[in-house]
């Protein structure tokens, strides 16, 4: 067929794509009915064009309860994904399994020709998250990974302040965040649910905060360290839960990016510290500092500052704090997910960015093992 029937084609058939979804609604699906599967489906809840028609849970009975809870009495049940994407015809899953099961249950929906939201971190390693590409490249299905403070105004005026060049050529960075105390139970405290501790539980959001603001360079190489005093002690958990933790409950590294950029980060759920400290950007003609924060929900810890030369002076120009309003994060979360599958559009938070955040992860966790630097190579997609 020659090149211009294809892409006549490829529309015609976007066309008639975008007709259906104006005449019925997106069937999505639900894997994993844990705990942030309840803000996905309360948000999809919220939609007018969406219906709930699957859920699936490995723990027996789960997804029923589950479906009682939010009303969802018509939804069919299943006891893993992958017999649920085999008896359904889904325009859309979410995928708010643990880490672990991120890969093989967004690569199986991508196979099945179903849409993926995926809840972050993307995945545990760099590898896996090179197959969930090939699946999405091949599949011709959107993947979205689930980074709501993409959609937060304060978030996006980083980006904004940035690519606006008031910082010049960005040449260091400073980020990280976490907390005193705050060590989560459940699923996240386990390499065999979770992979990976809080690098990959608020360390991903961190790292996209300022490498969404800059581009997402290609990371080079990664010094990294990880340790686990708190999560391990007796001091500060449950004994039940201090014996079976074996992630990070602390991470530090030097990542190294294309363009002679250094990017230091830190990320904690225990320390006897209150904050890792601010987020700073230097550039060659000015820096941004971004008070410590929760960027996870979002928020920023107060105004940021500017700091630049005005007609040779050092000035500091305050960035007030925005105020969101509209539907939360959540809901835009949601909803820039169901646009770009409605308009053929491309993912609001696409894996060709995070693909270098899962490498840094990955060569983060990767270095604190070996105990030295580490080459980050990105795999041919
Ligand atoms: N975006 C956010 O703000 C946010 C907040 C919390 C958690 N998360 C992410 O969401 C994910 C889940 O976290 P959670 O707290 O809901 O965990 P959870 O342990 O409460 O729930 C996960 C559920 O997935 C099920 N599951 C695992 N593999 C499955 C499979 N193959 N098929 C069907 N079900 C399967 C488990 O049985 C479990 O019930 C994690 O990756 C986490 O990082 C995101």
């Amino acid at each position: 067929m020659p090149i211009g029937d294809e892409v006549l084609s490829s529309f015609t058939q976007k066309v008639r794509q975008e007709r259906t979804y104006a005449e019925r609604k997106l069937k999505v699906g639900i894997i994993g009915t844990g705990w942030i599967a309840e803000a996905h489906v309360e948000s999809y809840l919220r939609q007018p064009d969406v219906e709930i028609v699957a859920l699936a849970d490995l723990i027996d009975g789960k997804a029923e309860a589950f479906a009682r809870r939010y009303g969802l009495e018509a939804a069919r049940c299943y006891p893993d994904h992958a017999s649920m994407l085999a008896a359904e015809t889904l325009d859309a899953v979410s995928v708010c399994t643990y880490n672990v099961t991120h890969a093989e249950c967004a690569i199986d929906a991508l196979r099945a020709g179903v849409h993926v939201l995926l809840e972050k971190p993307m995945c545990v390693t760099l590898d896996e998250a090179a197959d969930i590409m090939r699946a999405e490249k091949a599949s011709g299905k959107i993947l979205t990974v689930g980074f709501q403070p993409r959609m937060d105004e304060n978030m996006q005026m980083i980006r904004k302040i940035v690519q606006s060049g008031a910082l010049g050529e960005v040449y260091y960075i400073q980020t990280g965040g976490g907390r005193r105390r705050g060590i989560p139970n459940s699923t996240f405290i386990e390499k065999k649910t979770a992979g990976i501790g809080a690098l990959g539980d608020i360390g991903c959001y961190s790292l996209d905060m300022v490498l969404n603001a800059i581009g997402y360079p290609r990371p080079l190489t990664a010094t990294g360290y990880t340790s686990n005093f708190f999560g391990t002690s007796t001091e500060y958990q449950k004994p039940e839960d201090a014996a079976r933790f074996d992630v990070d409950d602390f991470a530090a590294a030097f990542i190294r990016l294309e363009g002679n950029i250094m990017l230091d980060f830190r990320i904690s759920w225990a320390m006897h510290l209150d904050t890792p400290g601010d987020t700073v950007i230097l550039g060659r003609k000015g820096a941004l500092r971004i008070p410590s924060t929760e960027c996870w929900n979002g928020t920023v810890g107060g105004p940021m500052t500017l700091y630049h030369d005005v007609a040779g002076e050092q000035v500091e120009t305050v960035i007030p704090v925005l105020e969101s309003h509209g539907p939360g994060l959540f809901d835009r979360k949601i909803r820039s997910f169901l646009d770009a599958i409605i308009a053929g559009g491309t993912a609001p938070v696409p894996t060709s960015q995070i693909l270098y955040n899962q490498a840094i992860l990955d060569a983060i966790a990767r270095s604190a093992a070996l105990g030295r630097e580490v080459e980050i190579v990105i795999p041919n997609i």
